[in-house]
Formats: C-alpha cells, sequence, structure tokens
C-alpha cells in the first residue's frame, strides 16, 4: 500500500499556501512555506539541477559536480519532474502521515506538518516535521536515492517491490560529515567514531593508536581488536572535553606566543604561561590548553595560522606530528 498524498486544493477554503508547478533544469524554489531540518540544519529553499541522469535537489545552492552540497540525488533521465509543495491545514490528513511514517523510522518522534514532492516516473517526497524530516522513495528495487551532506554520500536509500522506503534525514552533522540518527560512522583512514544517538546527540571517540587505523574498521596490527580498544571522547566544538580529576596533573608549559601572523608588527617569541589539564586514557589523550594571546586582528583571521603555528611548536617539542588541534571556545576581551 502506498502513502497517498494530500491531494492539492483537495479541501477548498482552507489555507492555500501550497502550489504546484513543472520543474525544468536550474530552478530555485521558495520553500519557506515547508522547511525542511536536514542533518541538523533548517532550509527554506531548494535548487534544482537535471545532470541527464539524476535529478539533484540541494538546500544550500545549485549542484555542481565539484560543490560539496546538501543535495538528495535522485534518478531521472526525463530532465523534468512535477513539483508541489503542500502545508494545507487538514489535521485527520498529516495525523494519518504521521502514523504511517512513525510506524516505519523509529527515530522520528514529531509530527508530520507539509512536504516537497518532486515526481515524474519516481516519487520523491521530502516531509517537514520541525527539526525532523525524512525522505519517501516509491520506484522499483535497485533504483536508489542518495542523501549528501557535504557532497559526502550518507545513505543510499533503494526502492522496494510494491512498496516505498522511508528514511530519517534529520540526524547529526560531526565535524562536517551527515550521521544517521542511532547509527555511527568511522572518518575514512582514522580511528575516530562518530555517533549520532537516536535522540540525535552527537558524540565523538577516538579509539586504538594512531596511525593503525584502515579505514574500514580494522586495524593494520592485527593483534588488536576494535571491540576491546580503549577510546577517549572528543569534543565536537559543543561541549568541553571530559574533565577527569582522579589522575590530572596540572603543569605549566610554556608556549611560544605569536601574537600576531604578521612577523614585522610584532616581537615574537613573547612567553605566556597556560594551565593544561592532562586527561590519560588508553594509549591515547586529549588536553584542554586555556590560553590568552592578544592581537587587533579577528579571531578568524589568524585561527588558521595560530592553529597551525602552535602545532608546529607542539610537533617541535617532541608530541607526534598527527596530533590534532581545535578551538573550543574564544572570548573577546
Ligand atoms: C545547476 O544549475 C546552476 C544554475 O543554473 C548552474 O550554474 C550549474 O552549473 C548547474 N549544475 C550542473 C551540474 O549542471
Ligand atoms: C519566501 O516566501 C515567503 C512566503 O511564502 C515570503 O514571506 C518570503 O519573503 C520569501 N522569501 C524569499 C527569499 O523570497
Ligand atoms: C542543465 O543546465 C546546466 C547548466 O546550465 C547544463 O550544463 C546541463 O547540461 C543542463 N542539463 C540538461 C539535462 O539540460
Ligand atoms: C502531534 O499530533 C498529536 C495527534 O494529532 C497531538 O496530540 C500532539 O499534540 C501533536 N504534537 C505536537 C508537538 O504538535
Ligand atoms: C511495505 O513495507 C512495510 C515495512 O517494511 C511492511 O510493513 C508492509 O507490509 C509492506 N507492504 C507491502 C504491500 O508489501
Ligand atoms: C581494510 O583496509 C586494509 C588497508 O587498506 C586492507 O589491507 C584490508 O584488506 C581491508 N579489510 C577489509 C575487510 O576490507
Ligand atoms: C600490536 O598491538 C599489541 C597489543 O597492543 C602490541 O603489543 C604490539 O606491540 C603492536 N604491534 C605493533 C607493530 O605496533
Ligand atoms: C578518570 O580516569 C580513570 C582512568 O582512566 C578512570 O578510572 C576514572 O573513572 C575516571 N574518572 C572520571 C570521573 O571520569
Amino acid at each position: 500500500m502506498l502513502l497517498p498524498l494530500l491531494f492539492l486544493f483537495a479541501v477548498p477554503g482552507l489555507t492555500d499556501a501550497s502550489f504546484s508547478f513543472q520543474i525544468d533544469n536550474n530552478t530555485q524554489v521558495n520553500t519557506s512555506d515547508c522547511p525542511i531540518t536536514y542533518y541538523g540544519q533548517e532550509y527554506t529553499t531548494v535548487y534544482t539541477n537535471f545532470t541527464g541522469e539524476h535529478l539533484f535537489v540541494c538546500f544550500n545552492g545549485y549542484y555542481t559536480p565539484e560543490g560539496n552540497k546538501d543535495c538528495i540525488r535522485v534518478p531521472n533521465t526525463d530532465n523534468k519532474a512535477n513539483f508541489v509543495l503542500n502545508n494545507d491545514d487538514v489535521p485527520f490528513y498529516w495525523r494519518y502521515a504521521t502514523d504511517m511514517i512513525q510506524a516505519r523510522v523509529s527515530t522520528v518522534t514529531n509530527n508530520v506538518t507539509c512536504y516537497l514532492h518532486f515526481y515524474y516516473t519516481s516519487d520523491m517526497i521530502l516531509w517537514g516535521m520541525g527539526s525532523q524530516s525524512v525522505v519517501y522513495w516509491h520506484r522499483a528495487p535497485q533504483k536508489f536515492v542518495s542523501v549528501l551532506v557535504n557532497g559526502d554520500v550518507v545513505e543510499n536509500v533503494f526502492g522496494v517491490q510494491n512498496n516505498y522506503s522511508i528514511s530519517d534525514t534529520s540526524g547529526c552533522r560531526i565535524l562536517g560529515l551527515g550521521v544517521k540518527p542511532g547509527t555511527t560512522r568511522q572518518i575514512p583512514d582514522t580511528c575516530t567514531f562518530l555517533t549520532c544517538s537516536s535522540t540525535r546527540i552527537p558524540s565523538t571517540k577516538t579509539c586504538g593508536p594512531p596511525g593503525q587505523c584502515n579505514g574500514n574498521g580494522t586495524f593494520s596490527n592485527s593483534s588488536l581488536d576494535p571491540s576491546t580498544l580503549e577510546c577517549v571522547d572528543v569534543s565536537d566544538g559543543q561541549t568541553p572535553p571530559p574533565a577527569n580529576t582522579t589522575v590530572t596533573p596540572t603543569q605549566n608549559v610554556i608556549v611560544t606566543k605569536q601574537t600576531t601572523p604578521e612577523p614585522s608588527t610584532q616581537s615574537p617569541t613573547d612567553e605566556s604561561t597556560v594551565s593544561t589539564q592532562l586527561i590519560p586514557a588508553g594509549k591515547n589523550f586529549v588536553v584542554a590548553l586555556s590560553i590568552e594571546i592578544s592581537t587587533i586582528l579577528s579571531l578568524e583571521d589568524i585561527k588558521d595560522e595560530f592553529l597551525s603555528q602552535l602545532k608546529a611548536e607542539f610537533v617541535r617539542r617532541g608530541l607526534p606530528p598527527d596530533l590534532g588541534l581545535r578551538i573550543l571556545k574564544s572570548q573577546r576581551v
């Protein structure tokens, strides 16, 4: 049984924000009447491109092969499709659609309020549910829509014989990668695992010795078993690194401070004292540093240069070259 759509203008006299038209190549549509929260970002515009093989429905600009956009890639050799936006005020219909979707997608808890429908010889629908959304795909098996976040395929949603597929498109965005609710994925070639809980709480762990991870979940050291490795929680920038006061030697580290990236305007070797917290866990550790630097330039302008010089200095003083540095918080004084 297929999920029937609300026919446009089926209930006259109600709010008629709904609209419908045929999209050709390169169409920009204002969809603010049906906002879609797609991997943590709320979007109110869609941009369509046909490539001859696919329809790209993108949210943050037109698709280009090299562009890292958030898009749904839909098989389409017709180079055209019909488009409907529907948010008509028909409570019984949205209740019905909500029940159908929640019965199939356990991570969806919100009510459906609207949809964006793209159809020609197949049906692709984005259902809007406030902070959540799902993609619906109706087509024969073997044909699939791809869910892309920053140009990276998070998931391929395959057609099902005599049926339709629905998948959550409102997971977490961690370090720029999309992660479906209730799943974990590994950053290629590293031991870093990105987890999105079923309630969309992001977390990041780094496991195992650096330099020994294959991108496919195996380790180059065959005596290591991924399931027994100690893991360290890594902040994704939203929460501070875990404080562990039981084994915390507090040290003073002298950092060679570069006050601005322009060598002509300041003395480059001003010394400053920073306090550190060491958090040993397994063979990896996370250090939180609180550093005060003064500069007349904005943090955005100097951030990359500052981090790369700080990293170079840490490596020069003996830390492993694959260490990662990130600014967790900054404050204008
Ligand atoms: C998509 O459409 C935009 C706007 O017309 C265009 O600039 C872009 O090149 C198109 N992308 C492809 C892959 O055709
Ligand atoms: C999009 O449409 C809404 C109403 O449907 C309107 O209020 C808004 O100004 C439009 N946005 C743009 C960028 O045109
Ligand atoms: C769509 O437009 C883009 C750029 O304007 C063009 O490169 C592409 O060939 C067009 N696609 C089709 C199917 O006409
Ligand atoms: C979702 O729909 C149900 C039933 O229609 C209603 O009781 C509930 O209040 C709605 N929830 C929200 C957040 O609107
Ligand atoms: C379609 O798929 C759903 C979920 O997998 C299943 O419950 C339902 O019975 C299927 N319907 C048909 C007609 O196969
Ligand atoms: C994982 O990657 C490594 C190195 O690239 C390779 O030797 C190994 O065969 C791969 N294992 C699997 C299961 O793909
Ligand atoms: C592989 O891991 C084992 C257990 O941690 C360790 O004893 C051994 O030295 C490692 N071998 C290499 C080549 O790193
Ligand atoms: C601190 O780290 C030690 C050793 O890794 C661990 O046993 C302990 O539970 C941690 N304490 C807290 C508060 O996380």
